[in-house]
């Protein structure tokens, strides 16, 4: 059986590094192998390219050479990491995908979305998430989290985050069978308790027969 891509999206402070880590001992206990990765850096490529765009203090880096580093980041976890795992059999939970190059640089920088989604068709090679969970936080909240050492994204103003969440709520207002929002302003064990029971079904659906 091939495996399943399963990717955990949001605003800055929504929790998914929590989520992603829960619900791998989670499945692990269910004796279901898991490999965690994230974008951008899932590669040793990607790490010298999420430190580039992430240092605080830059050269100027633009809105569409962003975009294109954030390409060149998830072509390289596409074809190094992640088919690899998929065919391996694996489950991946993924922080960050194809959504965050839409609501980011899509909705919150404000570059043409037919591009993104062309962009992104290139990076992926058409490599989609079989199931994609938004941790909706309230923006404030969530940059409340992230007071301390944040990164040159997370020091872009409110505005810039509201229209990422905005971007976030219109994607996944467009699908909701592969796509669903958690409400991530909940205490993570609440939130990962929703997971879960999400995800029983999907296993089962997808033929996981230990669950
Ligand atoms: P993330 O790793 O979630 O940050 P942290 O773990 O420090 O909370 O994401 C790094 C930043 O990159 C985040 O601000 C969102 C941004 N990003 C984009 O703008 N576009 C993209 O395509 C991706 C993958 C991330």
């Amino acid at each position: 059986m091939s495996g399943k891509l399963i990717v955990f999206e949001g605003c800055e402070g929504g929790g998914k590094t929590t989520q992603i880590h829960l619900l791998k001992e989670w499945l692990n206990q269910k004796g279901i192998s898991v490999t965690t990765t994230k974008e951008p850096g899932g590669t040793p490529l990607g790490q010298k390219l999420r430190h580039l765009i992430l240092a605080p203090k830059q050269e100027l880096i633009t809105a569409s050479v962003e975009l294109l580093l954030y390409a060149a980041d998830r072509a390289a976890h596409v074809e190094q990491v992640l088919r690899k795992e998929l065919s391996a059999g694996k489950i991946v939970l993924c922080d960050r995908y194809v959504d965050s190059t839409v609501a980011y640089q899509g909705y919150g920088r404000g570059l043409d979305l037919n591009l993104i989604s062309q962009l992104n068709q290139i990076a992926t090679g058409g490599l989609q998430a079989d199931l994609t969970f938004w941790l909706d936080v309230d923006v404030e909240v969530g940059l409340s989290r992230k007071r301390l050492n944040r990164d040159r994204l997370e020091q872009e103003d409110i505005a810039f985050h509201r229209r990422v969440h905005f971007g976030y709520a219109h994607i996944f207002a467009q699908d909701n069978k592969s796509h669903i929002r958690i409400d991530a302003n909940n205490h993570p064990e609440t939130v990962h308790k929703e997971i879960q029971k999400i995800l029983l079904l999907k296993l089962q659906q997808w033929g996981y027969k230990q669950i």
